[in-house]
């Protein structure tokens, strides 16, 4: 398994190319589904979880060519003409969670699918019986078998109106998927806002489906016989950056994160940033982050959109390790993600979990260490780390850093930076 060797007291100084968005991505993806003619998706982040999609994918039947652009970004033509294996495979499911989002789109457009039911993860026991309980509103039976979900829609899906008790991000994209190849129309109530959707909601649109209110708690999908190829851009990844503003912050540093739409994109994690004392400017590609040398400490409270993102909790807490004072944080949408909070305290770090609820108190200086990334986003927690620590930090499986975060060794290079990876 690779490592990551961090050298310690490094200042980020440059310019950081932020990525298309994984979890924008992936829905798109599963998207391609709807139609035999060809969505053609640009902007498309080179991650191990894409290739994983892309796999299931051409599993079921789908054609799947791609180009690399650059360094950071494909293009990817999908054409599901000859989907014939309408099975999602154990193998594939385990290995990413989000494969359930070819339930959806599998189930309107032939009527039967089966997936496998995807088990727990590090940071909790992600259920996903709201999916299935939309699906079900909508006309579709499910039945558990030896692990996989055996999924009919002996009649077709028919529009329904559903409430989702919570907000679920994947659970709202496979529902939307769904409802535009449904008879009739469907109003998803309570739906996540996230930009994903959004994003989602507009490449529906431009294949033919007749949707509005995403992006707000309401949509309304007008199902439509059928719908066509198109070509659509994927919005900039607003973890990502998220994650490098954090980096130059920690570290010291000065960088300006190219992207579009930025600001828009992180706006309670934007402000957050500013009252932990980073400075940051909107500039003609992106956004300037820069240190202003002392860091605060704060409270935050994870929520769903446009609520601080869980998916920049662990690395915000890195940085509030360093804060002139104690910092809170709960979290409230994973019931296990503070995986971290062990691995950060072997840096000398200060926190004490209790529940959904962690204390941190500022330490003045990390010392580097052997330490293991739990998660995706708690991986890249342990770099931040390790970029203001006194001496060296190996970080051990960073696989899990693959699978979200492209070139990390050639980004922070760009910004003067040292990070080598070793392979094992
Ligand atoms: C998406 O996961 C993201 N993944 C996650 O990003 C992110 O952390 C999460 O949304 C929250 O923002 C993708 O978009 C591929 P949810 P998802 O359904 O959709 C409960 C990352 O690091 N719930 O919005 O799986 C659930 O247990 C990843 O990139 C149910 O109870 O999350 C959780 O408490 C990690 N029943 C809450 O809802 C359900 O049927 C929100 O989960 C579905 C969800």
């Amino acid at each position: 398994m690779d490592k990551l060797l961090v050298y310690g007291q490094q200042k980020l100084m440059g310019k950081i190319p932020i990525s298309g968005a994984k979890n924008a991505a992936l829905p798109l993806f599963a998207a391609s589904l709807l139609t035999s003619e060809v969505l053609t998706l640009h902007n498309v982040p080179p991650l191990s979880d894409i290739a994983t999609m892309a796999e299931l994918l051409t599993c079921l039947g789908t054609h799947y060519k791609s180009d690399n652009l650059s360094r950071d970004e494909m293009t990817v033509h999908l054409q599901a003409d000859h989907v014939e294996n309408l099975v999602a495979k154990y193998e594939l499911v385990k290995k990413m969670r989000a494969s359930i989002l070819v339930l959806g789109p599998l189930l309107a457009r032939y009527g039967h699918c089966r997936v496998s039911a995807p088990g727990g993860c590090a940071i909790g026991v992600r259920p996903i019986d709201l999916h299935l309980k939309g699906l079900e509103a909508m006309g579709a039976v499910f039945e558990l078998q030896d692990g996989y979900i055996d999924a009919k829609a002996p009649h077709g899906l028919n529009g329904a109106v559903f409430e989702f008790p919570i907000v679920t991000v994947t659970g709202t994209e496979n529902l939307l998927m769904a409802a535009t190849l449904a008879n009739g129309t469907t109003t998803l109530i309570n739906a996540a806002q996230e930009p994903e959707i959004v994003d989602l909601a507009e490449c529906l649109i431009s294949m033919g489906a007749e949707i509005s209110g995403h992006g707000t708690s309401t949509i309304t999908i007008k199902g439509c016989g059928e719908l066509h190829g198109a070509t659509h851009k994927i919005i900039s990844d607003r973890i990502e950056a998220g994650t490098y503003a954090l980096a130059a912050g920690i570290s010291g540093g000065d960088v300006e994160l190219v992207g579009e739409n930025l600001s828009s994109l992180l706006p309670t994690f934007l402000e957050t940033i500013s009252r932990i004392g980073l400075d940051v400017t909107p500039t003609e590609a992106g956004l300037r982050v820069r240190s202003t040398g002392s860091l605060q400490p704060i409270d935050i409270t994870t929520a769903a959109f446009p609520g601080f993102p869980t998916d920049l909790q662990a690395q915000t807490m890195a940085i509030l390790c360093l804060a002139n004072g104690v910092s809170n944080i709960w979290e409230n949408i994973w019931e296990n993600r503070f995986i971290h909070v062990a691995e950060l305290h072997r840096m000398g770090a200060n926190i004490t979990v209790s529940g959904a609820h962690a204390q941190i108190k500022g330490v003045q200086q990390l010392t580097g260490a052997q330490v293991m990334a739990t998660d995706l986003r708690a991986s890249f927690s342990l770099v931040l780390a390790a970029l203001s620590a006194k001496g060296e930090t190996l970080i051990d499986r960073i696989y899990h850093l693959d699978r979200g975060y492209c070139n990390v060794t050639e980004k922070l290079a760009d910004c003067g930076v040292c990070v080598q990876r070793v392979r094992g």
